[in-house]
């Protein structure tokens, strides 16, 4: 059995600010094989990386996210909150890349520019609100970095993500060559048998799901899914999806999941 792949959930979200170029570039430096961001649309449609609907707990600002324009939202501070916004010694320079609002496009153009294959895991939030319009406006993103019709051999490889059925089969429909993962916090009655809808041919439980149904991954692989677990951060929780033989693992710390997986 191959290592998993190791996405950095946020970047490398552990030691630096999530959701900001910082956090990416650093897990790229680990040695991380994918990355992992969300993303949510602003007041005049673009697509921004981040996770909550609120800006509360990640910046200065207050309030909803699509309530704001993308002008408005890069003048506030993504990073500060965080310990590791502070520079760890004399030589690391802090720049804005820890604290400047991301957005999708800035960071497609980061992992293009990296020089070696990546993997990029984006998952899409609130598809009910916005009625298609975030899957609509990231298709045509990935389009224009000819990023929607994925070969092996492309150095980097763009796969969307999302807990909504609905989002997803939105995904299967736009840009059926996109590989999609099917986000699962609980375990849906329709899946007891491991079979995954709209031809989605990836599971992605959270770490608790996979502790309490042990059955879980066995059946999703045996069912042919490839199977991402997230966010395994637990060196413990990493030693049961290794047993587990899934395809990826979403970490916080990739550094160390990393060491853990070379021994
Ligand atoms: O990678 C999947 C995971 O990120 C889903 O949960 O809340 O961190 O977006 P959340
Ligand atoms: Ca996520």
């Amino acid at each position: 059995m191959d290592s998993p792949l190791v996405f950095a959930h946020r970047g490398a979200s552990y030691d630096l600010p999530e959701h900001t170029l910082a956090a990416y570039l650093r897990a790229l430096d680990e040695g991380a094989d994918g990355l992992e961001c969300d993303v949510r649309l602003t007041r005049d449609g673009h697509l921004v990386c981040v996770h909550d609907r609120r800006l509360n707990r990640t910046s200065n600002g207050r309030g909803l996210v699509s309530a704001r324009t993308l002008a408005e939202l890069e003048e506030l501070d993504f990073g500060s909150w965080h310990p590791g916004c502070v520079p760890a010694d004399g030589d690391e320079v802090l720049d804005d890349s820890r604290t400047r609002l991301l957005t999708l496009e800035r960071l497609l153009e980061a992992v293009l520019a990296a020089g070696r294959p990546v993997r990029l895991l984006v998952e899409t939030k609130h598809p009910s609100r916005y009625g298609g319009d975030v899957e609509r406006r990231l298709v045509t993103l990935l389009r224009r970095y000819g990023l929607a019709d994925p070969r092996p051999a492309d150095p980097v490889r763009v796969t969307v993500m999302s807990f909504s059925p609905l989002a997803v089969r939105r995904m299967r429909a736009l840009a059926p060559a996109l590989p999609t993962v099917l986000l699962l916090e609980v375990l849906p009655r329709w899946l007891r048998l491991g079979r995954l809808p709209f031809g989605v041919g990836i599971a992605g439980p959270g770490i608790g799901l996979v502790r309490a149904r042990p059955a879980l991954v066995p059946s999703l692989r045996a069912a042919g899914n490839q199977v991402y677990v997230w966010t395994v951060n637990d060196p413990a929780d990493l030693d049961l999806v290794l047993a587990a033989e899934v395809d990826g693992v979403i970490t916080d710390r990739p550094a160390q999941t990393l060491a853990q997986l070379r021994g």
